[in-house]
């Protein structure tokens, strides 16, 4: 993408504060978006903001739980107020608790429910609320979340964060019809991210060995790697220009997709 694709868009970027969030927000700012991160973590989430700003960038932060109403209302606040408009969400907090089908825990599929798809979801309904015209914001804009492959495949170990990210995955593409035919202009997509190897993905590799899927760690990386077309895994600048694409004019008449960028695994 040029480097002025998204010049004067506001964007809220959840689970900001590292991983692939982390590497979101800085993408959106490099294209010219002004962005709000949004994260449970407080410190990590203003020092993800100041090393936009070292790098030229306009970033603020805002502490915010995706699960709960109030804090959409503030984060989603702060952001106009802060940035002066509203017109990209990235839905990317979540959370994965990795469990074989026979040790799954209640509290645990209860729990990713809540962050990854209840938080998605509240996303949605108020960034389209505040986007669409009449809205806070009022100028239409773009909604991408971040599902993932495991949305496309079965991978051992972790059917109820799959269940989660399969439910993203739906709930955007019915988000993206309501928010067409009823005329917000807002495009709606997700993306389905292969395996990265941020905290959430290296504690997966190291929870499929201890459920006695791998031997190790290295076999678990090579065994993903080995299903990979491309070959290696993915990194987080593969994610954040799919998700600048999915954002900018480029992708104007693209709503209600799931982008694979798993370098093929799942097709
Ligand atoms: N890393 C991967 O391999 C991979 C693959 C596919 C999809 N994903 C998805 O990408 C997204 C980011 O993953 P990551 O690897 O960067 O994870 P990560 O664990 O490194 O970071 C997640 C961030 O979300 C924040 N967060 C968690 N719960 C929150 C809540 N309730 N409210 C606000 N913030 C919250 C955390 O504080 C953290 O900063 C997730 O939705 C994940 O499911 C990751």
């Amino acid at each position: 993408m040029t480097h002025d694709s998204l010049q004067g868009r506001r964007a809220l970027v959840t689970g900001g504060a590292q991983g692939l969030g982390a590497g979101m927000a800085q993408a959106l700012a490099k294209a010219g978006a002004a962005v709000m991160i949004g994260d449970l973590q407080e410190a990590a989430g203003r020092d993800a903001a100041g090393v936009i700003r070292a790098a030229g960038g306009t970033a603020r932060f805002v502490r915010m739980d995706v699960t709960q109403e109030a804090d959409w209302e503030s984060a989603v606040g702060a952001t106009i107020a802060e940035l002066g408009g509203f017109d990209i969400l990235i839905n990317n907090a979540g959370i994965e608790i990795t469990a074989l089908v026979t040790e799954v825990e209640a509290e645990s599929l209860r729990r990713m429910f809540d962050v990854n798809v209840v938080g998605t979801l509240l996303g949605m309904k108020h960034a389209l609320r505040a986007m669409r015209p009449g809205g806070a914001a009022g100028q239409g804009g773009a909604i991408v979340n971040i599902a993932s492959v495991a949305a496309t495949i079965a991978f051992p170990a972790i059917a109820g964060y799959s269940a989660t990210k399969s439910a993203v995955d739906r709930a955007t593409r019915v988000a993206a019809m309501e928010a067409g035919k009823l005329g917000y202009g807002v495009r709606v997509n997700c993306v389905y991210p292969g395996l990265v190897p941020t905290e959430m993905g290296m504690r997966l590799a190291a929870d499929v060995v201890a459920a006695g899927l791998f031997p190790s760690v290295e076999a678990a990386v090579a065994g993903i790697v080995g299903d990979t077309p491309l070959g290696r895994l993915g990194e987080v600048a593969d994610m954040a220009d799919a998700v600048v694409f999915l954002c900018s004019d480029a992708a104007r008449f693209i709503t209600g997709i799931g982008l694979p960028v798993d370098g093929g695994m799942g097709m």
